[in-house]
């Protein structure tokens, strides 16, 4: 069946009422489109644990600090729509710029995610989660009471969304999904598409370096193991590494004894060539 096409806000609302007053129950995969098997992933998942499933595709501005990085960033619509059709999703909504933000950019959140979005990605990213939860908000608040599904590659804006819904009381249950990664290892991820085919190559050492602290934890200190998994991303050309670090997955706070915590993260982030990258493994999983 063809998937039916939601630009408007008034518009998907009115329907997603209407299913929900026939009992359909709704799964909620928000993406910024250049969809790969990560956001398939997610969709086949929603597809299985709900009625509906809803694809937003919106590319939002106020969550890029870098106006190079939302210039670039790869749009690929009518691609898209035909790969949700394929993979029977039922609705997509994808709003012009004009309907999620009538008023102009200027729209506040006022929620204090304190340290969550304070370290890592919020420390090299300013502004950068403050756009993520105003969007993801908004989205919430057209789709309604959902199931809806983050990929834990983004584990920062995973922690910071479900932290939201826990502030504000949303009606969203927030399903955390698997990485999924290329053969070599490398997170997928639309930006990986504007990798050239060198840095493509060096991309997994990324994951290499988190094979090797999640070997390693354990038996070498985290803040050892930190500087080590450094000096091996800083070896690679063409890398700059931003961060790593060893953190607790609740408060993403480092760690500096394994004992801290029972869930140690470690979450990186690497500039390849132009491309910022970043990476998540759970080291005793
Ligand atoms: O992860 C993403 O693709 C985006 O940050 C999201 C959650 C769709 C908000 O724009």
């Amino acid at each position: 069946m063809a998937i039916t096409v939601f630009t408007r806000i008034d518009e998907i609302k009115q329907r997603l009422d209407s299913l929900r007053q026939k009992n359909k129950t709704i799964g909620f995969v928000p993406t910024m489109g250049a969809l790969h098997e990560g956001h398939t992933s997610l969709i086949r998942r929603s597809e299985a644990e709900n009625d509906i499933t809803v694809c937003s595709i919106f590319v939002n501005k106020i969550q890029f600090n870098n106006p190079a990085d939302f210039a670039t960033y790869p749009r690929m619509i009518e691609q898209d729509r035909r790969l949700l059709e394929k993979e029977q999703s039922d609705i997509l909504f994808a709003p012009p710029h004009e309907e999620m933000y009538p008023e102009g950019e200027t729209q506040n959140l006022n929620i204090d995610f304190g340290n969550l979005a304070n370290v890592m990605e919020g420390r090299y990213r300013p502004g950068h989660f403050r756009g993520v939860a105003i969007v993801v908000n908004k989205l919430f608040s057209v789709i309604g009471s959902c199931k809806a599904y983050f990929g834990k590659k983004d584990f920062q804006q995973l922690r910071i969304i479900s932290e939201m819904v826990r502030l504000l009381d949303l009606p969203v249950e927030i399903i955390p999904c698997e990485t999924v990664r290329e053969p070599d290892g490398l997170a997928m991820s639309s930006r990986n598409l504007r990798l050239t085919i060198g840095e493509r190559m060096l991309a997994a050492k990324i994951f290499e370096t988190l094979m090797f602290v999640r070997d390693h934890a354990g038996s070498v200190s985290p803040r050892k193991l930190q500087s080590m998994a450094m000096q091996r991303l800083n070896q690679v050309e063409g890398f700059d590494p931003q961060y790593f670090e060893i953190v607790d997955a609740g408060t993403l706070m480092p760690i500096r004894k394994w004992d801290e915590t029972r869930s140690p993260l470690a979450c990186t982030a690497v500039n390849v060539g132009d491309i910022r990258l970043i990476d998540n493994m759970e080291l005793f999983s």
